[in-house]
Protein backbone atom coordinates (compact mmCIF):
# COMPACT_ATOMS: atom_id res chain seq x y z
CA UNK A 1 0.00 0.00 0.00
CA UNK A 2 1.30 2.96 -1.03
CA UNK A 3 0.64 5.97 1.50
CA UNK A 4 0.74 9.43 -0.34
CA UNK A 5 -1.58 12.03 0.59
CA UNK A 6 -2.15 13.85 3.49
CA UNK A 7 -5.59 13.74 4.18
CA UNK A 8 -6.89 17.23 6.28
CA UNK A 9 -9.27 16.75 9.15
CA UNK A 10 -12.19 18.85 10.39
CA UNK A 11 -13.26 17.55 13.77
CA UNK A 12 -16.61 18.71 15.06
CA UNK A 13 -17.85 17.89 19.16
CA UNK A 14 -14.22 17.50 19.85
CA UNK A 15 -14.61 17.12 23.66
CA UNK A 16 -11.19 16.12 24.96
CA UNK A 17 -10.06 14.77 21.49
CA UNK A 18 -10.27 10.95 21.93
CA UNK A 19 -11.55 10.67 18.35
CA UNK A 20 -9.07 13.02 16.93
CA UNK A 21 -5.72 11.29 18.88
CA UNK A 22 -7.44 7.95 17.34
CA UNK A 23 -7.81 9.48 13.37
CA UNK A 24 -4.18 11.16 13.52
CA UNK A 25 -2.24 8.02 15.18
CA UNK A 26 1.25 8.26 16.52
CA UNK A 27 0.86 6.96 20.36
CA UNK A 28 1.39 4.03 22.71
CA UNK A 29 -0.97 2.08 24.39
CA UNK A 30 -0.43 -1.09 26.72
CA UNK A 31 3.08 -0.78 24.96
CA UNK A 32 2.00 -1.12 21.63
CA UNK A 33 2.44 1.68 18.69
CA UNK A 34 -0.54 2.69 17.18
CA UNK A 35 1.54 4.20 14.13
CA UNK A 36 0.56 7.78 12.53
CA UNK A 37 -1.72 8.27 9.85
CA UNK A 38 -1.20 10.22 7.01
CA UNK A 39 -3.82 12.99 7.77
CA UNK A 40 -3.75 16.05 9.91
CA UNK A 41 -6.08 17.67 11.75
CA UNK A 42 -6.71 21.63 10.23
CA UNK A 43 -9.75 22.31 12.39
CA UNK A 44 -11.35 21.31 15.72
CA UNK A 45 -14.00 22.63 17.79
CA UNK A 46 -16.08 22.66 20.81
CA UNK A 47 -18.13 25.11 23.19
CA UNK A 48 -17.48 23.55 26.31
CA UNK A 49 -14.51 25.50 27.60
CA UNK A 50 -13.38 23.63 30.33
CA UNK A 51 -13.11 20.17 27.91
CA UNK A 52 -11.55 22.61 25.53
CA UNK A 53 -8.96 23.03 27.93
CA UNK A 54 -7.64 19.64 28.32
CA UNK A 55 -7.49 19.01 24.28
CA UNK A 56 -5.41 22.52 24.00
CA UNK A 57 -3.21 20.83 26.54
CA UNK A 58 -2.51 17.62 24.32
CA UNK A 59 -2.88 19.20 20.86
CA UNK A 60 -0.77 21.21 18.85
CA UNK A 61 -3.66 22.67 17.31
CA UNK A 62 -6.16 24.58 19.28
CA UNK A 63 -9.69 24.37 19.31
CA UNK A 64 -11.86 27.17 18.12
CA UNK A 65 -14.44 27.46 21.46
CA UNK A 66 -17.84 28.26 20.22
CA UNK A 67 -21.74 26.82 19.96
CA UNK A 68 -22.00 25.07 16.05
CA UNK A 69 -24.89 26.76 15.24
CA UNK A 70 -22.88 29.96 15.42
CA UNK A 71 -20.36 28.06 13.37
CA UNK A 72 -20.61 29.35 9.66
CA UNK A 73 -19.54 27.34 7.12
CA UNK A 74 -16.81 29.42 5.15
CA UNK A 75 -15.08 29.49 8.72
CA UNK A 76 -14.53 26.23 8.13
CA UNK A 77 -11.09 24.99 6.41
CA UNK A 78 -11.21 22.75 3.63
CA UNK A 79 -10.83 19.06 4.37
CA UNK A 80 -10.51 15.35 3.31
CA UNK A 81 -12.43 14.11 6.35
CA UNK A 82 -15.36 15.71 8.79
CA UNK A 83 -15.51 13.51 12.06
CA UNK A 84 -17.87 14.32 14.99
CA UNK A 85 -19.92 12.36 17.34
CA UNK A 86 -22.92 14.47 17.24
CA UNK A 87 -24.78 14.41 20.81
CA UNK A 88 -27.93 12.34 20.57
CA UNK A 89 -30.75 14.00 20.90
CA UNK A 90 -33.95 12.99 20.66
CA UNK A 91 -35.88 13.83 17.14
CA UNK A 92 -39.81 14.18 16.25
CA UNK A 93 -40.63 11.74 14.01
CA UNK A 94 -43.86 10.94 14.66
CA UNK A 95 -47.21 11.89 13.26
CA UNK A 96 -45.59 12.60 9.94
CA UNK A 97 -46.62 11.48 6.44
CA UNK A 98 -43.92 10.73 4.86
CA UNK A 99 -41.62 10.27 8.10
CA UNK A 100 -38.47 12.64 8.27
CA UNK A 101 -36.44 14.28 10.20
CA UNK A 102 -36.40 17.90 11.33
CA UNK A 103 -40.14 18.76 11.87
CA UNK A 104 -41.09 21.49 14.03
CA UNK A 105 -39.03 22.08 16.39
CA UNK A 106 -35.97 19.99 15.36
CA UNK A 107 -34.22 22.25 13.05
CA UNK A 108 -31.37 23.31 14.31
CA UNK A 109 -30.38 20.28 16.17
CA UNK A 110 -26.96 19.33 16.40
CA UNK A 111 -27.14 16.45 13.90
CA UNK A 112 -28.59 18.95 11.12
CA UNK A 113 -25.49 20.73 11.90
CA UNK A 114 -22.84 18.11 10.89
CA UNK A 115 -25.06 17.49 7.62
CA UNK A 116 -24.98 21.41 7.15
CA UNK A 117 -21.16 21.30 7.36
CA UNK A 118 -21.16 18.12 4.94
CA UNK A 119 -23.02 19.72 2.47
CA UNK A 120 -21.15 23.06 2.18
CA UNK A 121 -17.71 22.02 2.56
CA UNK A 122 -18.15 18.50 0.91
CA UNK A 123 -15.06 16.10 2.64
CA UNK A 124 -14.65 13.09 0.81
CA UNK A 125 -15.47 11.21 3.78
CA UNK A 126 -17.30 11.52 7.32
CA UNK A 127 -17.23 9.72 10.52
CA UNK A 128 -19.59 10.06 12.83
CA UNK A 129 -19.87 7.81 16.54
CA UNK A 130 -22.64 7.68 18.67
CA UNK A 131 -24.22 5.95 21.48
CA UNK A 132 -25.76 2.58 20.44
CA UNK A 133 -29.00 3.56 21.71
CA UNK A 134 -29.11 5.78 18.63
CA UNK A 135 -30.55 2.54 16.58
CA UNK A 136 -33.69 2.00 18.62
CA UNK A 137 -34.18 6.00 19.30
CA UNK A 138 -37.73 6.82 18.23
CA UNK A 139 -38.72 3.25 18.44
CA UNK A 140 -35.61 2.41 15.97
CA UNK A 141 -37.80 5.33 13.33
CA UNK A 142 -35.18 7.80 13.74
CA UNK A 143 -31.64 5.83 12.89
CA UNK A 144 -32.85 5.32 9.00
CA UNK A 145 -33.88 8.84 8.77
CA UNK A 146 -30.42 10.04 10.12
CA UNK A 147 -29.03 7.60 7.33
CA UNK A 148 -31.47 8.97 4.47
CA UNK A 149 -30.46 12.49 5.84
CA UNK A 150 -26.73 11.87 5.66
CA UNK A 151 -27.50 10.41 2.19
CA UNK A 152 -29.38 13.32 1.25
CA UNK A 153 -25.79 15.26 1.65
CA UNK A 154 -24.46 13.04 -0.35
CA UNK A 155 -22.96 10.54 1.05
CA UNK A 156 -22.87 6.59 0.44
CA UNK A 157 -23.27 5.00 3.87
CA UNK A 158 -21.94 2.07 5.73
CA UNK A 159 -22.34 1.97 9.72
CA UNK A 160 -21.99 -0.66 12.74
CA UNK A 161 -21.56 -0.94 16.12
CA UNK A 162 -17.48 -1.70 17.25
CA UNK A 163 -16.70 -3.34 20.68
CA UNK A 164 -14.43 -1.89 22.26
CA UNK A 165 -13.05 -5.25 23.53
CA UNK A 166 -12.50 -6.55 20.64
CA UNK A 167 -9.87 -4.47 19.35
CA UNK A 168 -7.70 -4.57 22.24
CA UNK A 169 -9.70 -2.00 24.89
CA UNK A 170 -10.06 -3.38 28.32
CA UNK A 171 -13.28 -1.70 28.37
CA UNK A 172 -17.41 -3.63 26.84
CA UNK A 173 -17.94 0.04 25.16
CA UNK A 174 -19.82 -0.33 22.04
CA UNK A 175 -20.74 2.50 20.05
CA UNK A 176 -22.39 2.40 16.69
CA UNK A 177 -20.01 4.35 13.75
CA UNK A 178 -21.28 5.97 10.76
CA UNK A 179 -19.04 6.15 7.63
CA UNK A 180 -19.45 7.98 4.71
CA UNK A 181 -17.85 8.11 1.46
CA UNK A 182 -18.51 10.86 -1.98
CA UNK A 183 -17.16 8.38 -4.23
CA UNK A 184 -19.14 5.06 -4.61
CA UNK A 185 -15.98 3.03 -5.49
CA UNK A 186 -14.45 4.11 -1.77
CA UNK A 187 -17.35 3.25 0.00
CA UNK A 188 -17.22 -0.10 -1.95
CA UNK A 189 -13.64 -0.59 -0.95
CA UNK A 190 -13.97 0.26 2.39
CA UNK A 191 -14.80 -2.44 5.15
CA UNK A 192 -14.90 -1.72 8.98
CA UNK A 193 -11.98 -3.53 10.83
CA UNK A 194 -11.67 -6.90 12.12
CA UNK A 195 -11.75 -7.55 15.69
CA UNK A 196 -8.72 -8.14 17.01
CA UNK A 197 -9.09 -9.26 20.42
CA UNK A 198 -12.96 -10.76 20.16
CA UNK A 199 -11.24 -14.13 21.62
CA UNK A 200 -8.60 -12.95 23.96
CA UNK A 201 -9.94 -9.55 25.41
CA UNK A 202 -7.45 -7.23 27.52
CA UNK A 203 -8.48 -7.39 31.38
CA UNK A 204 -9.14 -4.83 33.05
CA UNK A 205 -6.48 -6.07 35.72
CA UNK A 206 -4.03 -4.98 33.09
CA UNK A 207 -4.59 -1.44 33.83
CA UNK A 208 -5.37 -0.84 37.26
CA UNK A 209 -3.19 1.09 39.69
CA UNK A 210 -1.36 -0.66 42.70
CA UNK A 211 -2.69 0.40 45.65
CA UNK A 212 0.06 2.54 46.94
CA UNK A 213 -1.00 4.61 44.11
CA UNK A 214 -4.34 5.34 44.63
CA UNK A 215 -5.48 8.24 46.99
CA UNK A 216 -7.66 7.77 49.79
CA UNK A 217 -10.02 10.37 48.50
CA UNK A 218 -10.74 7.93 45.68
CA UNK A 219 -12.44 5.14 48.12
CA UNK A 220 -15.56 5.10 49.58
CA UNK A 221 -16.56 6.39 53.02
CA UNK A 222 -17.73 3.57 55.19
CA UNK A 223 -20.97 5.83 55.43
CA UNK A 224 -21.90 5.47 51.65
CA UNK A 225 -20.63 1.98 52.04
CA UNK A 226 -23.52 1.33 54.84
CA UNK A 227 -25.93 2.74 52.55
CA UNK A 228 -25.60 0.59 49.88
CA UNK A 229 -25.63 -2.12 52.68
CA UNK A 230 -28.98 -1.15 53.17
CA UNK A 231 -30.23 -1.23 49.54
CA UNK A 232 -31.35 -4.55 48.06
CA UNK A 233 -27.96 -4.27 46.11
CA UNK A 234 -26.18 -5.16 48.89
CA UNK A 235 -25.27 -8.70 48.61
CA UNK A 236 -24.44 -8.58 44.84
CA UNK A 237 -23.81 -4.82 43.87
CA UNK A 238 -25.31 -5.94 41.03
CA UNK A 239 -26.10 -4.40 37.55
CA UNK A 240 -22.18 -4.95 37.25
CA UNK A 241 -21.12 -2.20 39.13
CA UNK A 242 -18.29 -3.93 40.85
CA UNK A 243 -15.95 -4.80 38.09
CA UNK A 244 -14.48 -8.01 37.41
CA UNK A 245 -10.49 -7.53 37.35
CA UNK A 246 -10.26 -10.69 34.60
CA UNK A 247 -12.29 -9.02 31.99
CA UNK A 248 -12.61 -5.67 30.54
CA UNK A 249 -14.85 -2.84 32.56
CA UNK A 250 -18.53 -2.41 31.89
CA UNK A 251 -18.29 1.11 29.53
CA UNK A 252 -17.08 3.92 31.36
CA UNK A 253 -19.29 7.12 30.48
CA UNK A 254 -19.57 11.27 31.65
CA UNK A 255 -21.35 10.05 34.90
CA UNK A 256 -18.27 8.81 36.29
CA UNK A 257 -17.88 12.34 38.00
CA UNK A 258 -21.23 12.01 39.86
CA UNK A 259 -20.15 7.87 40.67
CA UNK A 260 -21.91 6.50 43.44
CA UNK A 261 -22.33 3.59 44.83
CA UNK A 262 -26.35 2.95 44.70
CA UNK A 263 -26.13 4.00 40.63
CA UNK A 264 -25.14 1.86 37.83
CA UNK A 265 -21.15 3.31 37.78
CA UNK A 266 -18.18 0.76 37.72
CA UNK A 267 -16.31 0.72 40.90
CA UNK A 268 -13.82 -1.34 42.15
CA UNK A 269 -13.86 -3.30 45.17
CA UNK A 270 -10.28 -3.54 46.85
CA UNK A 271 -9.26 -5.32 49.90
CA UNK A 272 -12.96 -5.39 50.79
CA UNK A 273 -13.00 -1.62 50.30
CA UNK A 274 -14.84 0.01 47.49
CA UNK A 275 -13.66 2.58 45.05
CA UNK A 276 -13.82 4.38 42.37
CA UNK A 277 -11.70 4.83 39.39
CA UNK A 278 -8.66 7.19 39.06
CA UNK A 279 -9.22 9.51 36.29
CA UNK A 280 -5.56 8.13 34.86
CA UNK A 281 -7.18 4.84 34.62
CA UNK A 282 -10.43 5.47 32.82
CA UNK A 283 -8.17 7.37 30.40
CA UNK A 284 -6.64 3.52 30.19
CA UNK A 285 -9.59 2.09 30.28
CA UNK A 286 -10.94 4.35 27.00
CA UNK A 287 -7.30 3.40 25.83
CA UNK A 288 -5.37 6.97 25.87
CA UNK A 289 -2.06 6.71 26.03
CA UNK A 290 -0.25 7.28 29.97
CA UNK A 291 1.30 10.22 28.35
CA UNK A 292 -2.15 11.99 27.66
CA UNK A 293 -2.65 15.04 30.24
CA UNK A 294 -5.45 15.78 32.29
CA UNK A 295 -5.56 19.86 33.80
CA UNK A 296 -8.35 20.60 35.23
CA UNK A 297 -10.78 19.13 37.95
CA UNK A 298 -11.65 15.92 38.45
CA UNK A 299 -15.12 16.93 37.16
CA UNK A 300 -13.90 17.84 33.71
CA UNK A 301 -11.69 14.69 33.32
CA UNK A 302 -13.92 12.37 34.03
CA UNK A 303 -16.88 13.98 31.89
CA UNK A 304 -14.14 14.72 28.89
CA UNK A 305 -12.70 11.03 28.80
CA UNK A 306 -16.42 9.28 29.87
CA UNK A 307 -17.41 11.11 26.76
CA UNK A 308 -14.73 10.44 24.51
CA UNK A 309 -14.26 8.40 21.32
CA UNK A 310 -11.81 5.39 22.34
CA UNK A 311 -8.85 6.54 20.58
CA UNK A 312 -7.61 3.19 19.85
CA UNK A 313 -11.10 1.79 18.61
CA UNK A 314 -10.97 4.50 16.53
CA UNK A 315 -7.16 4.06 15.27
CA UNK A 316 -8.31 1.07 13.78
CA UNK A 317 -11.41 2.24 11.89
CA UNK A 318 -9.47 5.26 10.17
CA UNK A 319 -6.84 2.68 9.51
CA UNK A 320 -9.47 1.26 7.03
CA UNK A 321 -10.76 4.53 5.64
CA UNK A 322 -6.94 5.27 4.71
CA UNK A 323 -6.83 2.18 2.87
CA UNK A 324 -10.24 2.37 1.08
CA UNK A 325 -8.75 5.88 -0.02
CA UNK A 326 -5.88 4.56 -0.82
CA UNK A 327 -6.04 1.31 -2.51
C1 LIG B 1 -19.63 12.76 22.91
S1 LIG B 1 -18.76 14.23 23.20
C2 LIG B 1 -17.50 14.17 21.97
C3 LIG B 1 -16.30 13.44 22.36
C4 LIG B 1 -15.16 13.53 21.37
N1 LIG B 1 -15.57 13.10 20.06
C5 LIG B 1 -13.96 12.72 21.84
O1 LIG B 1 -13.69 11.70 21.23
O2 LIG B 1 -13.31 13.09 22.83
C6 LIG B 1 -19.83 15.45 22.52
C7 LIG B 1 -19.29 16.86 22.58
O3 LIG B 1 -20.22 17.74 21.96
C8 LIG B 1 -20.07 19.00 22.58
N2 LIG B 1 -21.26 19.82 22.27
C9 LIG B 1 -22.52 19.62 22.70
N3 LIG B 1 -23.33 20.58 22.22
C10 LIG B 1 -22.56 21.41 21.47
C11 LIG B 1 -22.81 22.60 20.72
N4 LIG B 1 -24.03 23.13 20.65
N5 LIG B 1 -21.79 23.18 20.06
C12 LIG B 1 -20.54 22.65 20.12
N6 LIG B 1 -20.23 21.54 20.82
C13 LIG B 1 -21.23 20.92 21.49
C14 LIG B 1 -19.92 18.66 24.06
O4 LIG B 1 -19.26 19.70 24.76
C15 LIG B 1 -19.09 17.37 24.00
O5 LIG B 1 -17.72 17.62 24.21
Amino acid sequence: MKITKKYKIVSLFSGCGGMDLGAEGGFAYLGKRFKKHPVETVYATDFDKSICDVYNANFSLKIDVRDIKELKSKDVPDHDILTGGFPCQSFSVVAQNPRRLGYKDDRGKLFFEMCRILKDKKPSVFVAENVKGLLSANKGEAFPLIIKEFERAGYHIKYKVLNASHYGVPQKRERVFIVGFKNKKTYDRFEFPKPVTESNPVPLSMIVLPNHEVEEKFYFSAKAVNGMSATKHSKTMNKGRVQKLHEPSNTVGAHLAKVSLNSTDPVLQVNGRYRMFTPLEVARIQSFPDSFVLPGSRTTNYKALGNAVAPVVMWHVTKEIIRALES
